[in-house]
């Protein structure tokens, strides 16, 4: 199968930090894939935008490599490269000084009603600086937008700096914050369970779902992003924004459409409905922990410490925590979420465990009878298994089984599962902003992240370690066992 195509309109982009990892990762490669598909129409520019002087032949150069690194050889011809690439173009600009900035207005000069999109790649330090540039040098077009990185901020107080600097001289409405997890097809696909379903619906909620449970867990180190990493920590990097943006999806009330500000209302009215953690409650309901050296991803490894080269860093690499929602449909029913380095296997996943049934007609030989689970597996093997009770086949009287109905979406669509950041990037350019954060949004979260970060700050007792290549400090499954839950194993997988 085929995943259809619309082309959007004319644009050029501009990408700050356009010599750095992300662009050469994420960006570069999204952007050719879109290319490669026939998205982006034959006028469009990217030009990079660096501190480095190197020339737009150089870039080119640069790009070329990194698609080689980063885009599968099935999925690129010479030909497309060498299209792709002619779009290419660099000017070396300084960021928070003056220098470069008239060559880069001379580069768009001859377009000034296009779309133009300004993709700040850079360290949150610099998007304040950078929106100052694009006003005082007349860039802020109608047609302009810009897009930042997470994170913003590492507090209320900085996040709110940082959405002010932007906010003079981009208004809301041209103004982007992805998270990258809003474009995972299968974070949309929870959207699409929950409101193109009659099924799920009514019983989405505290009558009928026991406990949701969502894992972000990585094998992966902080490889070179050490300096970045201890900076913030895994509450700040991905609690923050990646899994309160999948707390939110799951527990938000239906939007009345998916016009962004219909989302985004219905997003944030569940961040400003968390029950605050107090420094006494923190305690009870957070975990934070931090890799020991162990064996991960088929090899031994260095711990957080050694890799830092730092031994007293108290930075978490790994976080498990309780939330509630004090509102009619969630009170009662706590939602856990878990998120690490370093851990056994490479798994992001949403659990919502519902209810036992209220009475069984089964006699002891039937065997136990497992609550029902619907579990959204972002990563890897995108899907959705939907856990039941059955009869084992055979005549041997009634014996049930716990087995899932199972929606592997590779097996059902057999297409490329794209990037969120194709997805993301092209949204951009549509000015379709349903994925992306409202101001609103990271400030409430941070509203909520906020007094953890105190209550921890404020402790003696330094993270729990954890041997890497394990399931994070023994303290995490104690959270969930106290309530006599257990963190979900797909037995399946
Ligand atoms: C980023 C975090 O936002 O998300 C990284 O900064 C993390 O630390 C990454 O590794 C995980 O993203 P994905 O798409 O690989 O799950």
């Amino acid at each position: 199968m085929v995943a259809r195509v619309i082309a959007v309109d004319p644009f050029d982009i501009v990408v700050f930090g356009a010599t750095g990892d992300l662009a050469a990762r994420k960006l570069i490669p999204a952007l050719f894939h879109r290319d490669e598909a026939g998205q982006i129409p034959p006028e469009a520019r990217i030009v990079g935008a660096s501190r480095r002087k190197v020339s737009s032949g150089e870039f080119r150069d640069l790009a070329r490599e990194w698609l080689k690194t980063h885009v599968a050889a099935d999925e690129r011809t010479e030909g497309a490269v060498d299209r792709f690439l002619a779009r290419l173009s660099y000017v070396a600009v300084d960021g928070d000084g003056d220098a470069g900035w008239s060559d880069l207005a001379t580069a768009l000069a001859d377009q000034p009603d296009r779309i133009r999109v300004f993709y700040l790649a850079t360290g949150p330090d610099l998007f304040g600086p950078i929106c100052a540039g694009i006003g005082r040098h007349g860039l802020n077009t109608p047609n302009a937008r810009v897009v930042v990185e997470k994170p913003i901020g590492k507090s209320l107080e900085s996040a709110t700096a940082v959405n002010d600097a932007i906010g003079a001289v981009f208004p809301e409405e041209r103004v982007y914050r992805i998270d990258h997890y809003l474009g995972k097809e299968t974070v949309q696909n929870l959207m699409a369970l929950r409101f193109a379903n009659a099924l799920f619906e009514p019983l989405w909620n505290n009558a009928h779902i026991d406990h949701v449970q969502i894992t972000v867990a990585e094998t992966l180190g902080v490889e070179g992003r050490a300096g970045y990493y201890d900076t913030a920590g895994a509450l700040r990097d991905m609690v923050q924004n990646h899994m309160l943006q999948l707390l939110c999806l799951v527990a938000m009330e239906p939007p009345t459409s998916l016009a962004a500000d219909a989302v985004r209302d219905e997003k944030l009215k569940v961040l400003k409905t968390l029950v605050p953690i107090t420094p006494q409650s923190a305690q009870e309901l957070t975990v934070r922990g931090q890799y020991r050296a162990g064996a991960s991803a088929g090899g031994p490894v260095k711990g957080y410490l050694e890799e830092l080269g730092q031994p007293s860093s108290r930075t978490e690499t790994f976080v498990a925590l309780k939330a509630e929602i004090a509102n009619w449909r969630w009170a009662g029913v706590p939602f856990y979420l878990r998120s690490g380095k370093r851990l056994a296997s490479r798994v992001s996943e949403i659990v919502v465990a519902f209810r036992p049934i209220p009475h069984s007609v089964f006699d002891g030989a039937a065997g136990p009878i497992d609550a029902n689970r619907l579990v959204i597996r972002l990563q890897p093997d995108e899907g959705v298994r939907l856990w039941l009770m059955i009869k084992d086949p055979g005549p041997g009287g009634m014996r049930l089984a716990h087995v899932p109905l199972d929606m592997s979406f590779a097996s059902v669509f057999n297409v490329r599962n794209p990037d969120a950041y194709e997805r993301l990037l092209m949204d951009v350019v549509r000015g379709n902003q349903t994925l992306f954060m409202r101001r609103d949004e990271v400030e409430a979260a941070w509203t909520w992240i906020d007094p953890i970060l105190d209550a921890w700050g404020a402790s003696t007792e330094p993270p729990k370690p954890y041997t890497s290549g394990t399931w994070g400090p023994s303290a995490a499954i104690a959270l969930i066992e106290r309530n006599g839950r257990t963190w979900h194993e797909d037995e399946g997988a």
